[in-house]
């Protein structure tokens, strides 16, 4: 029978442990993959011992307060702290999530914390997000017009019109749901994945854009769109609460109605 191993610098080995100090009641241990591409060394757990009742309610907290406390060369990265940037996306017990807005009290027993699944590692529990951005800039996420700007005036929209849009433009592109997507994890080079493609339907939707027939042509690509299984993972991670899945079946259903069939 077949045996497959990871390649040997590929394993992740038992890391350093750093205890809080004997006066610390309410203790979590987290337990933080790190790497870095500044030594030969393999991937690691470490493991960080974090006084909760100093430390403020969510992962996020736990682990501004790990580096500015216990350990300066733990690397990561946040801005908003308040779910809005999409910066601190990462897999927190299991699951794609945002740091920021996940509870420490969701989490039973220790807390493990690995980068978001299938992207290279920049550093620790950073990912390289550069081929996700280049696949968002294919969509041309921007109003494109032909005919001339009203002189006096936005573009407007009705309410109705601006409803379409719920649902969607609070895409915060943290890519929870495309790391989570077994079809994006095979075929990622190819497949546009579902935060892409819930973008591009946001554009496909809004009322003032003109080219929807030019977005669906770059759309109608067996792999592009169609990689698509609905397995559905991405919306159950998405951790706005939007529904990719949907979008994609909705750009599929436009694809179809503009054949006619
Ligand atoms: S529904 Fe489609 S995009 Fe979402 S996880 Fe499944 S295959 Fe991926
Ligand atoms: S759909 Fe949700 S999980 Fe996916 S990128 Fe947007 S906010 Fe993140
Ligand atoms: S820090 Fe901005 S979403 Fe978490």
């Amino acid at each position: 029978m077949a045996e497959f191993r990871l390649a040997k610098n590929a394993r992740v080995e038992k890391g350093r442990s750093f205890r809080a100090t004997a006066n610390a009641g309410n203790t979590r241990t987290f337990h933080i993959y790190r790497w870095s591409p500044d030594d030969d060394l393999n991937p690691r757990m470490d493991s960080y011992e974090v006084d909760l009742d100093h430390c403020g309610p969510m992962v996020l907290d736990a682990i501004i307060k790990i580096k500015n406390e216990i350990d300066p060369s733990l690397t990561f990265r946040r801005s908003c702290r308040e779910g809005i940037c999409g910066s601190c996306s990462m897999n927190i017990d299991g699951t794609n999530t945002l740091a920021c807005i996940k509870p420490i009290a969701e989490v039973k027993g220790d807390i493990k914390i690995y980068p978001l699944p299938h992207l290279p590692v920049i550093k620790d529990i950073v990912p390289d997000m550069t081929h996700f951005y280049a696949q968002y800039a294919t969509i041309k996420p921007w109003i494109s017009t032909q005919s001339s700007a009203p002189p006096d005036r936005e573009r407007l929209q009705s309410k109705e019109d601006r409803e379409k849009l719920d649902g969607l433009y609070e895409c915060i592109l943290c890519a929870c749901c495309s790391t989570s997507c077994p079809s994006y994890w095979w075929n990622g080079d190819r497949y546009l994945g579902p935060a892409i493609l819930l973008q591009a339907y946001r554009w496909l939707v809004d009322s003032r854009d003109e080219s929807s027939g030019e977005r669906l042509d770059e759309l109608e690509d067996p792999f592009r769109l169609y990689r698509c299984h609905t397995i559905m993972n991405c919306t159950r991670t998405c951790p706005k609460g939007l529904n990719p899945a949907r979008a994609i079946a909705e750009i599929k259903k436009m694809l179809v109605a503009r054949k006619g069939v």
